[in-house]
């Protein structure tokens, strides 16, 4: 699929040189005139970023921002700004703009900002605001009454209030974001900003300029100073997700960072310090990978001060006919449907599969079902076959396709390995009679990377 950029601007001619630029570069470009016109196209039309001038007729940029951080949070906003009204452009990255650029623009930066947030939207696609959530359905506007989360909700009561450093670990699609923004949200901090980086869409290369900014002149194409994430979220929270991805050079810098709230910008002399919240999340066991000595042990220990562990979907299947109500409502209301339930067989479906891909799969399926679904409620013969090949206790029987358009590749490959890694550890564990040592020999891999990957994949070491 051609990701699609919305470009506003009064200037005719830059629309036409953004316009330009964007698409020999493979972008589809649509062009507003002022804001009161991209409103309408955005209410039209679906894009995977909007550049915006702040300077407009009608509706503003900020306005255009505000209205786009409302209503579609997963949409990156680029503020173009003329040399000099920086600090207004720092104000719209603190309203949640993805990043600005200053008029005249380099063409290279330009370009490289927009690929960056192309990247981020597809990687944030399926994932919703926690504002989506029905506040009155569950605390901190999260849905589980399953005595695991509610020991993860206990947990986050009595720390959202606290300056104190959280890391949140737990499968893919198992919330770890929400939990996030929900120590934002209930935190003193929560009329400052909450920043947050994903590790893994940024290439090492520009990880420390992103998170600490970088002094004109630092590097080619460095035109103007700009603050990096940690000064644009003092006073508020900081979410570096996926920390696991951090190259073990960026993990001293950040460490300095963490233990002496200080650091230096890129190519700047002088030290700035910030007041900030840190919350970090990883799917992966940074216990493991510190053993492994691929993550310091001084990081981990600062980083791991509260520990917030999410289990996985398949471990609180009790949440899944509440989760599945709220899924419900939601897809009602975004796709003009009326199905009212999910009967009882297509239920059992739902409480046997393993969910490898947890919230966010079962989300998928719901919305994916609700598209096809004619009549008032769910059967079984509605639901993804996939979901039926597995048998009692959570083997799949076969790999399925996940649906392209709902699912990313990138998603898809990890949700097909975890799913392969399960079936294929299963069958080793059940051929030698849960003996660790020789399943680990049949599977070619060492005893301890089997207990790793079978901590990761929720499979008990009987
Ligand atoms: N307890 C919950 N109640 C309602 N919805 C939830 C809950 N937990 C997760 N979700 C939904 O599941 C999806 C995945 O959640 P989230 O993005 O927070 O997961 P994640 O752990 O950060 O995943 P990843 O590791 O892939 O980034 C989102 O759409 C989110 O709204
Ligand atoms: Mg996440």
């Amino acid at each position: 699929m051609v990701d699609s950029i919305l470009v506003a601007d009064d200037e005719s001619n830059l629309r036409k040189v953004l316009g330009a630029l964007l698409r020999r570069r493979g972008y589809q470009v649509v062009t507003a005139a002022d804001g009161a016109e991209a409103l309408e196209i955005l209410a039209e039309e679906n894009f995977s970023a909007v550049i915006t001038d702040l300077r407009m007729p009608n509706v503003d940029g900020m306005a255009l921002l505000r209205h786009v951080t409302e209503h579609q949070p997963d949409l990156p906003v680029i503020i173009i700004t003329a040399h000099g009204t920086v600090d207004t452009a720092v104000e719209a990255l603190k309203a949640g703009a993805f990043d600005f650029v200053t008029k005249p623009f380099d063409q290279a930066e330009l370009t490289k900002v927009v690929e960056k947030a192309v990247a981020t939207f597809r990687l944030n696609r399926h994932e919703t605001h926690p504002h989506a959530v029905d506040a009155a359905t569950g605390r901190f506007g999260l849905i589980g009454t399953s005595p695991v989360m509610q020991r993860v909700f206990d947990i986050v009561d009595k720390v959202a209030c606290t300056p104190s450093t959280v890391l949140i670990t737990g499968e893919s699609g198992t919330g770890k974001e929400l939990i996030a923004k929900a120590l934002h949200e209930h935190s003193p901090r929560v009329d400052k900003p909450f920043i947050k980086v994903n590790c893994a869409a940024i290439p090492a290369t520009l990880i420390e300029s992103e998170l600490f900014g970088y002094e004109k002149g630092a590097f080619t194409g460095a035109v103007t100073s700009k603050p990096g994430r940690f000064e644009l979220a003092d006073g508020g929270t900081l979410f570096l997700d996926e920390i696991g991805e951090v190259s073990t050079e960026m993990q001293v810098k950040l460490l300095r960072a963490i233990q002496e709230s200080e650091f230096e910008r890129v190519g700047g002399v002088n030290t700035r310090r910030v007041d900030v919240r840190l919350v970090t999340a990883t799917n992966r066991d940074l216990a493991a990978e510190m053993a492994a000595g691929a993550f310091r042990d001084d990081l981990y220990y600062r980083l791991n001060v509260v520990p917030i562990k999410l289990p996985p979907l398949r471990e609180r299947a009790g949440d899944i006919p509440l989760l599945v109500t709220h899924m419900l409502e939601k897809y009602n209301a975004r796709l003009a449907r009326r199905v009212e339930r999910v009967d009882d067989a297509a239920m059992q479906v739902l409480l046997r599969y393993g969910w490898p891909g947890n919230i966010r799969e079962l989300e998928n399926v719901i919305e994916r079902t609700l598209l096809f679904c004619e009549g008032t409620f769910v059967g079984e013969a509605d639901l993804p076959p996939e979901l039926s090949c597995e048998v009692p206790g959570g083997g799949a029987t076969r790999v399925p396709v996940p649906p392209v358009g709902v699912t990313g590749l990138k998603d898809a490959v990890k949700l097909t390995t975890q799913r392969l890694e399960r079936e294929m550890i299963e069958r080793a564990l059940s051929d030698t009679g849960g003996n660790v040592t020789r399943a680990a020999r049949r599977l070619e891999i060492s005893r301890k990377s089997l207990q790793t990957k079978m901590k990761e994949l929720g499979l008990r070491d009987e």
